[in-house]
């Protein structure tokens, strides 16, 4: 089975009804990204940062995957597919992607303020116990916190997505503007000759030397475009 491996930013939830960053009235007109998205943030104000992922989080259990996500899924009859998301809802998965890597992190865990990468710390919050308050701790005793990559924190992830962009055949970039490093950034390791397809209804900086063909369309649109192609001669 040949490989596909699919980048997704925010513009894949986005028709899910979860706002995007850096579209105009997203989630960053509306909050700083110093306050809330950093570890010197999290630092200075730990409640107001609990705050904000526990509201992003409570909108999970109302938001249903979309039709592109269920595409992405769908991929997986005809390739083997790894999702490589900088999301932190669980869409991918609940529309049936069997492999997903998070790079950024997932709302529906929470882990240690001492050692936040370190397996043993990281716990799975449910439907019943989403919030996280002040006062409750990880199994190290520290203040328990989101299990999200903030702004100047490592990527633990980002290893394995980059070998796994190196072995793709294909690679499907969807809803990202491409801002972000090293996500971004991932395209430096796909081999020259892999065919790179962008969905997305903008233009995005293309930083990469790669050739791509956009399909300026939304996730959901984009991919029924996509899937058809990728599979028509199969
Ligand atoms: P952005 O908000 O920067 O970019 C969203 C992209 O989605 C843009 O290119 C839009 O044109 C596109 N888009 C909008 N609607 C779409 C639709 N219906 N279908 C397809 N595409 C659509 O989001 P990201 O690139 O994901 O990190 O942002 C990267 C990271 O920055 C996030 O993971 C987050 C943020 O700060 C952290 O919080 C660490």
């Amino acid at each position: 089975m040949k490989k596909i491996v699919v980048l997704t930013g925010a513009g894949m939830s986005a028709e899910s009804g979860i706002s995007t960053f850096r579209d105009s009235g997203g989630l960053w007109e509306q909050h700083r990204v110093e306050d809330v998205a950093t570890i010197e943030g999290y630092i200075r104000n730990p409640k107001l940062v609990l705050d904000f992922y526990n509201e992003r989080r409570r909108q999970l259990p109302l938001v249903k995957p979309c039709r592109g996500h269920e595409l992405v899924a769908a991929l997986e009859q005809y390739y083997d597919v790894t999702v490589v998301t900088q999301n932190v809802d669980d869409l991918h998965e609940r529309a049936g992607s069997t492999k997903v890597i998070h790079l950024h992190g997932e709302l529906m865990k929470a882990t240690s303020t001492r050692s936040p990468n370190n397996p043993t710390q990281i716990q799975t919050l449910t439907q019943e116990h989403m919030d996280i308050h002040i006062g409750d701790k990880a199994a190290d005793g520290s203040q328990l916190r989101p299990f999200i990559v903030w702004f100047g924190e490592a990527v633990p992830k980002i290893e394995e997505a980059a070998e796994e962009s190196m072995k793709a055949d294909i690679y499907i970039v969807i809803g990202t503007s491409l801002n972000v490093y090293p996500a971004a950034g991932l395209l430096q390791y796909v081999a020259p000759e892999t065919p790179v397809y962008l969905i997305d209804p903008k233009d995005v900086p293309w930083t990469s030397g790669h050739r791509y063909t956009h399909i300026k369309k939304g996730a959901s649109a984009g991919m029924e475009e996509l899937l058809e192609l990728l599979t028509k001669d199969l």
